[in-house]
């Protein structure tokens, strides 16, 4: 299948934008529209040089993300999850996690060692994903951000007040002069 647009760089919001906090809906007929998005988040993720994007962080709350962990722009490892769920978990490892909404903050994050994800690929056909590594570890942060959960929510209040105080006031001026 072909799709035939320029594609745009969108504008990837940071914390505090609304759309961040929001629950991204299930996506139904995969439109033209939803096409046109899928390339877009793809060039800007891969210009972002992130290893996943989900669509809240484009301002659309809409069930998509897309994931590469190769970390380059030959796509072998490029994943496009729509309604992705969550259906089951293994184990459980700490390792440093940022966002490409939380520019310049790093924590560790406990997740899942292994998970296995089930949605539908670009073409609406059932997709299950079994990840474990740095792909398990960017599914569940990207299903997060489509429950509206950002890495400072899965830390201590302690850990989170402190990133509050620190950084709440740098990103405000972030977003005000966009
Ligand atoms: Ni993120």
């Amino acid at each position: 299948m072909f799709y035939n647009k320029t594609m745009a760089l969108l504008e990837i919001k940071k914390y505090t934008d609304k759309s961040l906090k929001g629950k991204a809906s299930p996506i139904g007929k995969i439109d033209v529209n939803i096409q046109h998005l899928i390339d877009d988040m793809i060039e800007t993720m891969h210009a972002a040089r992130g290893i996943g994007l989900a669509a809240n962080q484009v301002g659309v709350l809409k069930r998509l993300c897309v994931i590469d962990t190769s970390l380059n722009e030959d796509r072998k490892s490029l994943i496009i999850l729509i309604n992705p769920v969550l259906v089951e978990k293994e184990g459980t490892v700490e390792a440093e996690e940022g966002c490409l909404s939380i520019p310049g903050y790093m924590t560790t994050i406990k997740r899942s060692e292994k998970v296995f994800v089930k949605g539908s690929n670009r073409e609406g056909k059932s997709l299950e994903i079994e990840g474990t590594g740095l792909l398990a570890r960017v599914l569940q942060h990207e299903i997060d951000h489509l429950e509206g959960l950002l890495i400072i929510d899965r830390i201590s209040p302690i850990k989170r007040e402190f990133f509050k105080r620190r950084y709440k006031k740098a990103f405000k001026e972030i977003n005000s002069t966009k």
